[in-house]
């Protein structure tokens, strides 16, 4: 023990002390009071220990890094703003680690607005990259709470979702080409900016998703749209998730592609989102759901107030809804949008809150619903159960909130977090879902994916991980454990 111990305290001094050569001091991190806000996850309830944080300032330093860490036997956890839900970007305690933090590699390397396309690195913030993009004129369609901390390489990395996935697509959708390094410490520049290449296997496809564990992205190009300039939201109360459905294709048939976003609030959710801002409902809480939805366009030749009022004028006639707000500016628009944004800051503000991910077919979503929700109310006494999310991806996040006084310890809390997954996943699985449509795997969810995922699926998998880390250095402990690695052995 004593002897391992000195092992991993040599190793760690000649690790800081190659690594500091790479990036100078001021590209490594070792004291606790630097590092304790990188070893844990936003919801704090993953926590790690690494050697360092090391914080490149270049694509080549991230491969002398990676090489470095290769030689003396290090696990590298790629990390950006570390927003991630489900632990990914949190080190393991079982080796010794490196974080690698891109958040320094951040320039926007080229914007073509003639291409639609822009160049960025790894660690530029969503927020900054959209505000950017439209100085150009152009839109970069991404969107989610997260986004003034949440960076490129972190949303490539989970194939992130958010609000606009139902026009623009999730993050796969949106990106052109990578930059990425290997984790034999080899650059691979696949930043091609075209529409379309089918010149061998798309590769880029393999890092988008995979979590950090099979190369550190340092770079993307990405697509761009026109900026809208003219926009509407309006929020509208709905009897049942029927009707938000129905309502959703009634604004998808008549707005003719100018739906930006619809997004679904349980009762519940927005009583508490309400409660954590300490504000008054913009319409009367009488109903059991509650929609937000945003219509948008570049051409001005349109008033977005009056196609919805045509819309909601047809949903009322079909008792789709039963009272419906429209944002008169757009700082009314932003105030409806932020309750939205802050949902899982005021849930993590409530209890112990476990947002489950799952997706199902659209035309499933209902009866997904019923199911759950009977289950886990039956299961959890003393625990408030939450909806939220994008009902246009069949994404309607289940969100238990664990009372922490009844569930006092972290094994208890763990155990119930457990129980009411599989819950959840069970019944989406079995209707034809997912467990995870945008927040991916990480830590969180490791043992469910080996259940509910086939053997051909993980033998795939796991034949991919080790074609292009075959000793297993890229985030170890996510996606695919140390068992099933094992179990699906060649
Ligand atoms: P991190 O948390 O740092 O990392 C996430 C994963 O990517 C980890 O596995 C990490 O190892 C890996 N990774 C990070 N950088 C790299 C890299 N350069 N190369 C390789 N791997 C890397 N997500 C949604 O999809 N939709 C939402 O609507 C949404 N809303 C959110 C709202 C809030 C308030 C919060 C806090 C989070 C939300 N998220 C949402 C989750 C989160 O913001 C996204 O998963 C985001 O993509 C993570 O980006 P990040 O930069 O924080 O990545
Ligand atoms: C959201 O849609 O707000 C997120 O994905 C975050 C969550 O599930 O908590
Ligand atoms: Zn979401």
């Amino acid at each position: 023990m004593l002897k391992a111990m000195s092992e991993i305290s040599e190793t760690r001094q000649r690790l800081i002390s190659a690594a500091t050569k790479i990036t100078g001091t001021k590209g490594i991190l070792a004291h606790p009071s630097e590092t304790a806000g990188y070893f844990m996850d936003w919801r704090r309830r993953y926590k790690g220990e690494a050697l360092a944080v090391v914080l490149p300032t270049s694509t080549e330093q991230v491969s002398e890094l990676v090489r470095l860490c290769r030689s003396l036997g290090i696990a590298v956890v790629p990390q950006a703003g570390n927003t991630g839900m489900t632990g990914g970007a949190v080190p393991i305690s079982d080796r010794p680690c490196v974080i690698l933090n891109v958040s320094k590699l951040n320039r926007i390397r080229e914007i073509d607005t003639l291409n639609n396309s822009v160049i960025v690195e790894a660690g530029c913030i969503l927020a900054t990259l959209r505000e950017t993009s439209e100085r150009a004129g152009k839109l970069f369609p991404m969107l989610l709470g997260s986004v003034g901390s949440c960076q490129v390489g972190g949303l490539v990395s989970t194939n992130a979702g958010g609000i606009n996935v139902l026009r623009y697509g999730n993050m796969r959708d949106l990106v052109l080409g990578l930059e990425v390094v290997l984790p034999d410490g080899q650059i691979w520049n696949g930043l091609k900016v075209l529409r379309k290449d089918n010149s061998g296997y798309d590769l880029k496809q393999l890092f988008i998703g995979a979590e950090g564990t099979l190369g550190i992205v340092t770079a993307a190009a990405l697509k761009l749209f026109p900026q809208p300039t003219n926009s509407g939201t309006a929020m509208v109360s709905v009897p049942s998730i029927e009707a938000a459905v129905d309502l959703l294709r009634l604004f998808s048939d008549g707005a003719g592609g100018k739906v930006e976003a619809f997004e679904i609030m349980s009762k519940g959710q927005l009583e508490n989102v309400l409660a954590h801002h300490q504000e008054s409902s913009p319409m009367p809480l009488c109903s059991p759901w509650y929609v937000l939805t945003e219509l948008a366009d570049s051409s001005t030749s349109w008033d977005p107030n009056e196609l919805f009022e045509q819309i909601l004028e047809v949903a009322l006639e079909r008792e789709l809804i039963h009272d419906a707000v429209i944002a008169s500016d757009s700082k009314k628009a932003e105030r409806l949008w932020r309750l939205r944004h802050t949902i899982s800051e005021a849930n993590m503000r409530k209890g112990f809150s476990v947002a489950n991910d799952t997706s199902v077919p659209i035309s499933k979503i209902s009866v997904f619903i019923e199911q759950v929700d009977e289950r886990l109310k039956h299961e959890f006494k003393a625990a408030e159960v939450y909806y939220a999310g994008h009902v246009g991806d069949g994404n309607i996040h289940v969100i238990i909130v664990f009372d922490r006084a009844f569930y006092d310890t972290d094994e208890k809390r763990e155990t119930a977090a457990a129980r009411a997954n599989f819950i959840v996943h069970e019944a989406s699985v079995d209707l034809d879902g997912s467990i995870s449509a945008e927040h991916g795997i990480g830590l969180m969810h490791i043992a469910e994916l080996e259940h509910f995922k086939s053997a051909v699926d993980l033998r795939m998998m796991a034949q991919i991980k080790r074609a292009f880390d075959p000793d297993n250095l890229m985030n170890p402990g996510k996606v695919l454990g140390a068992a099933a690695l094992m179990r699906f052995e060649a």
